[in-house]
């Protein structure tokens, strides 16, 4: 076979032990931060029909144009879900009148078929939340500390929230033509790409990385200064409400999500560890046409991945997370095998990791696997025990060894 049979796809990874503990601390602890919050957890099939993607994020953005892995296998063209707001709203918009007004977690793989380099997968995972509910700027205020809380208990230091708006949909043409007549005189020094973005999507060009359309879009006013006043004025009482949480966020006028059903306040936050690609997550309030209903709501979505390079970069890693040592059971004869199948399971019935080798081997080789397993004491059984009702119990650490009773152990274990 050659090597790369046993690889994943590219841009594709095996989560295993031990880095799987990491993401296992993450996933309990959010779990437990979402129920503080009053948010249910949702499970949306990894498939969709590919309208729901193209009519929540839009035709016109990279995730539906470029990035979607799509296929017809019958009378729908079908996709893997890209993200999980658009399939989220498709589930809530079904609820009737509680599912305008519900809120939501998921935990779950996403796929997009991008270029992969650091920081960019294929599939990546995203911790998200849906909160529908008509515009309150207190509600975008509670995500996004809700959000902070998140990082703050997995332990992550360091980031930084950056916070911007998309205002009102009625806001996006004098947003548009205005911008566009900032950037003419400027027209021949932005990039070739830029030139073509200014009539296609003109915010695509604030958000250009080309470090000259950079200098030239810091000349010209931000799309907020074209913004009507409603629409500022929500996102400064976002601002506030965060100000009155003690949550310091950093206002960036560039910041353009590259999802087309934003209204209002968008976010990202950022961690200074991951290069490039340094938006841990991203969030922001929405309105989603579904059918006749526009589904107004907010959310965030973390890149598992992302946050998991930050938390190392932090010191924390996935070792810290694994599990204790546990028992080793160690059988001297087929006698000792059968009475140890049953101790083993009267201890894990009481919770305690335990295993022990299910042939006969011998003592050295039963304590070179004890080793292994990083087991932190030792039950040695063989005829004498099995005759008095005895247990050898050694401390791995300690090497400290005592005879013990049976039934002391399964007691005080
Ligand atoms: P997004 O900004 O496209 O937003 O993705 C959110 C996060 O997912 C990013 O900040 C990043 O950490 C992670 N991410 C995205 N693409 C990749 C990739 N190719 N590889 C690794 N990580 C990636 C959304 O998906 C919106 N649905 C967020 C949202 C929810 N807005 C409102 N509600």
């Amino acid at each position: 076979m050659a090597s790369n049979d046993f690889q994943p796809l590219q841009g594709m990874s095996d989560i295993s032990a031990p880095n799987i503990y990491i993401w296992r601390m993450i996933e309990e602890k959010a779990r437990a931060i979402f129920t503080c919050y009053g948010y249910e957890e949702l499970r949306t099939p990894v498939l969709e029909k590919l309208s729901v993607f193209q009519r929540s994020i839009g035709d016109a953005t990279d995730v539906v144009k470029k990035e979607m892995y799509s296929f017809k296998p019958s009378k729908h063209e079908i996709a893997m879900r890209p993200e999980g707001t658009a399939g989220t709203i498709r589930h809530l918009a079904g609820q009737g009148e509680e599912g305008l007004n519900a809120r939501v977690f998921y935990i779950a793989p996403m796929f997009r078929y991008e270029r992969p380099q650091a920081g960019r997968k294929r599939q990546f995972h995203q911790i998200g939340v849906e909160a529908t509910g008509v515009p309150n700027p207190l509600a975008d205020a509670e995500c996004i500390a809700l959000q902070k809380h998140l990082l703050d208990e997995w332990g992550l230091s360091g980031s930084r929230i950056q916070i911007s708006t998309r205002g009102e949909p009625s806001d996006r043409k004098p947003v548009a033509d205005g911008l566009r007549s900032a950037l003419q005189p400027h027209l021949d020094d932005l990039c070739d790409d830029c030139q073509r973005r200014i009539d296609e999507n003109v915010l695509r060009v604030i958000d250009c990385k080309n470090p000259s359309c950079g200098k030239i879009v810091d000349q010209i006013p931000s799309a907020i200064e074209f913004m009507s006043e409603e629409s500022r004025n929500y996102l400064d009482q976002v601002i506030q409400a965060l100000e009155g949480m003690g949550i310091e966020v950093e206002v960036d006028p560039k910041l353009v999500r590259g999802l087309d059903y934003y209204v209002h306040t968008v976010w990202e936050i950022t961690h200074g560890a991951l290069g490039a690609q340094n938006a841990i997550a991203g969030g922001g309030r929405y309105e989603i046409a579904l059918g006749k209903k526009g589904v107004p709501g907010v959310g965030f979505a973390m890149g598992m991945e992302r946050v998991i390079t930050s938390l190392e970069a932090c010191g924390i890693t996935a070792d810290q997370f694994a599990p204790e040592g546990g028992i080793w059971l160690i059988s001297l004869g087929a006698d000792a095998l059968t009475e140890n199948m049953k101790l083993c399971r009267e201890l894990r019935a009481k919770g305690i990791r335990c295993g022990m080798d299910l042939e006969a081997k011998s003592m050295k080789a039963q304590m070179r696997k004890a080793n292994r397993v990083g087991a932190e004491k030792v039950i040695i059984r063989g005829e004498d025990e099995l005759a008095n009702g005895t247990v050898v119990i050694k401390d791995m650490n300690e090497g400290s060894q005592n005879t013990v009773s049976l039934e002391d152990i399964i007691r005080d274990a």
